[in-house]
């Protein structure tokens, strides 16, 4: 069982690795087939007159408890074995150089093997400053979140709803039952904040409505369009072709809609965690004024602390390659707050006009206009203002 996580890992990192490099490369070859996002016909208005100091602009933001400088953070992704380790002590380093919290990917491992706690506890030796977040999937008891968390000292846990990625591993799970309660459990009795997440396929409005129902005020709705687990466990096996569910799940823009109608409808302000496929500090900044209180990145900063290095190409360098990468972002995203001219997130929310697609209105239209035939015109816009 051990040896299957642990070469099931390595697969993930290095498919992951592979089909982020493949898909940058169409994108900046301009060759090739690559999907449409729709989050790119999302349309800032511009402002010629920001009437904005960009000395002035707070990227300050918190989720789960967590306090940021800035409004993005590495999600899940590793751990566990050697070469994963590895990713997560380069991770670490960003991590306590830039002052961005890391999620770690799932510590089912740590629960199962002895063994790999030892390198758990010395990333938390190593990076004291680091704050990390702990991971684990739904159908886990109370005592294992209690463990990882307590392993890590993790400031929250992550929850994964990874049911799409289970049904095409051959050796993956297919009772999917019991998740609820146990993550109603988490919530009221495990001591540390809460963020449920999908994996790269997005939440609904009725998933996302069950968890705030029992509790839950964090949920990254980590949406189709960045990595893609039915691709990567395609790839991973020989015996059955799950190419055509490869389009599974709802992308992240239009799953961000769905948490915030739910949220709107049942009166509840939950923090809504953004990510999937996010590719830029132009998508973070939509991400944020349409209504999300933070942004997640995985593949992203996995290939900048791995990928397009070569052998030669030392810790050292990924780790301040991607230290760089961060600052760049961070920069980035304040300078296009200050074009708009808004100062915080809230400004942003508040204040930054947005065009949305025709695709999404209409998406929209059909999903909620029956239910709520006077309001679903209501912009995303709006529905972000309802947020503040
Ligand atoms: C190599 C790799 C391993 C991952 N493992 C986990 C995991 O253990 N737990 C989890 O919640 N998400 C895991 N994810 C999913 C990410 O947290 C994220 O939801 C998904 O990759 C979409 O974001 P992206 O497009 O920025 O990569 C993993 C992602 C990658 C790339």
């Amino acid at each position: 069982m051990d040896t299957h996580i642990s070469s099931r890992k390595d697969d993930h990192l290095r498919l992951a690795g592979q089909f982020y490099a493949a898909a940058h490369s169409r994108q900046t070859e301009q060759i090739g087939r690559s999907e449409h996002r729709e989050i790119d016909d999302v349309q800032f208005i511009h402002n010629s007159l920001p009437e904005t100091n960009r000395a002035d602009v707070s990227r300050e933001t918190s989720f789960a408890g967590i306090h940021v400088d800035r409004p993005f953070f590495i999600n899940a992704m590793t751990g566990g074995t050697e070469k994963t380790n590895e990713v997560n002590r380069r991770l670490a380093a960003v991590a306590q150089k830039t002052g961005i919290p890391l999620a770690l990917g799932s510590m089912s491992i740590a629960v199962k093997n002895a063994q790999t706690r030892d390198a758990y506890k010395a990333l938390r030796q190593d990076f004291p400053d680091v704050c990390f977040i702990a991971n684990l999937g739904a159908e886990h008891t109370l005592e294992s979140a209690g463990l990882v968390t307590d392993l890590i000292g993790a400031s929250a846990l992550q929850i994964h709803l990874n049911a799409a990625q289970e049904i095409v591993m051959p050796e993956g799970e297919r009772d999917f039952t019991g998740w609820i309660d146990h993550i109603s459990q988490f919530v009221s009795e495990l001591g540390v904040p809460v963020i449920v997440k999908e994996v790269g396929f997005g939440m609904s409005y009725a998933t996302v409505a069950k968890l705030l129902d029992i509790g839950v005020m964090t949920v990254d709705i980590a949406g189709r369009g960045g990595t893609n687990f039915i691709q990567i466990e395609n790839a991973r096996n020989a015996e059955h072709d799950y190419d055509y569910l490869e389009g599974w799940g709802i992308s992240t823009l239009r799953s961000l809609s769905e948490a915030l109608f739910a949220c709107r409808d049942m009166q509840i302000d939950a923090e809504i965690i953004a990510s999937g496929g996010v590719q830029n500090p132009l998508d973070i900044v939509k991400y944020l004024a349409l209504g999300a209180d933070a942004v997640g990145l995985s593949a992203p900063f996995l290939h900048s602390v791995t990928g397009g290095s070569s052998d030669s190409d030392s810790a050292r360098d990924a780790v301040s390659r991607t230290v760089d990468l961060i600052q760049e972002w961070d920069g980035h995203i304040a300078n296009i707050m200050t074009i708009l001219g808004v100062t915080s997130i809230e400004d942003l929310r508040e204040n930054a006009e947005i065009v949305l697609p025709e695709s999404l209105v209409q998406y929209l239209s059909q999903r909620f206009a029956g239910r709520d035939s006077e309001q679903f015109l209501m912009t995303l816009t709006s529905l972000s203002k309802f947020r503040k």
